[in-house]
């Protein structure tokens, strides 16, 4: 491997560690922040991804609620109890975890939760709000991968940025982010007629399309940053990113690894919203 590493747990672990001090002066003027998760049904890595949130939570001072239905609920009661959310003025963050079951229409719940307190940034308010530069919330993931850039002072201005993955929590927004950095982007999808064509151009890489390994080393431009977003479980039952690290790491300059890369940094960005919501409505 020629490539550096960007260790997401240990930049994450500096970060929260800001973070927990500025959860802790709010807390001591009598406002603890407090970020409220709502999960619907039984999706296994749903659950962890909702248990590891909480618990990232305790360890920043930060509190949590948590409320898990059966997949079968009623919408309706999942849409009052998103009404209690936004009118309790001790819960500064609400989180609906996705996928949600198919009879939900998801962008609707998305839309009952106040644009104020959501921080994944998913509401179309805050959307458009990154879209025209003025970001309310940054969505958790791609907001953790600007932040995985500027720990190692990549160059985004006039760099050719390439993202494999349109999807609305992080294809999506992080073209938004790059652009918006001064990177001239492409984002590339399943429709792509010729995806190693634009993967070699990338100064800047980012795999967000859920296809393990399927970024292999000759799609990688020599000395380029590569990220991945990716979480695949094998059949072995390991877990491994949309890059296959063995080979792109030999090419890359700077490569992020799976688990213990982007993964992390999408935590510890969602308690910097939750933190930053609690701050706005104390009053700076
Ligand atoms: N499912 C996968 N990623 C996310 C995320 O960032 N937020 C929510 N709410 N659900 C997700």
């Amino acid at each position: 491997m020629s490539a550096q590493l960007i260790d997401g747990n240990a930049l994450s672990a500096s970060l929260r560690a800001g973070l927990a001090a500025r959860a802790a002066a709010l807390t001591e003027r009598g406002v603890t922040p407090c970020l409220a998760v709502i999960l619907v049904g039984e999706d296994p890595a749903s659950s962890v991804y909702v248990r590891n949130k909480v618990a990232a939570c305790e360890k920043a001072g930060v509190r949590s609620l948590k409320d898990v239905y059966p997949a079968e609920v009623d919408p309706a009661v999942v849409f009052a109890r998103i009404s209690e959310l936004n009118a309790d003025p001790d819960v500064h963050g609400i989180l609906v975890q996705l996928p949600l079951p198919r009879r939900f229409d998801a962008e609707a719940v998305l839309e009952a939760i106040d644009p104020e307190k959501d921080v994944d940034g998913f509401h179309a308010e805050n959307v458009g709000a990154l879209m025209q530069g003025k970001p309310r919330f940054i969505p958790c993931t791609p907001y953790g991968v600007m932040e995985m850039l500027k720990s190692r002072g990549v160059t985004l201005k006039g760099a050719e940025a390439v993202i494999v993955g349109r999807s609305n929590i992080v294809g999506k927004p992080m073209a938004m982010l790059l652009l918006a950095a001064g990177c001239t982007v492409t984002v590339c999808h399943s429709q792509t007629r010729d995806l190693a064509f634009h993967t070699r151009r990338a100064d800047i890489l980012v795999a967000a399309v859920g296809r393990a390994r399927m970024i292999t080393g000759d799609m990688v431009k020599p000395g380029a940053t590569v990220i991945d977003v990716g979480i695949n479980r094998l059949p072995d039952g390991k877990l491994c990113g949309d890059v296959d690290f063995a080979s792109a790491s030999a090419v890359a300059g700077i490569i992020t690894p799976v688990p213990g890369g982007v993964g992390p940094m999408t935590i510890t960005m969602l308690l910097a919203n939750t933190i930053e919501a609690a701050e706005r409505r104390a009053g700076r």
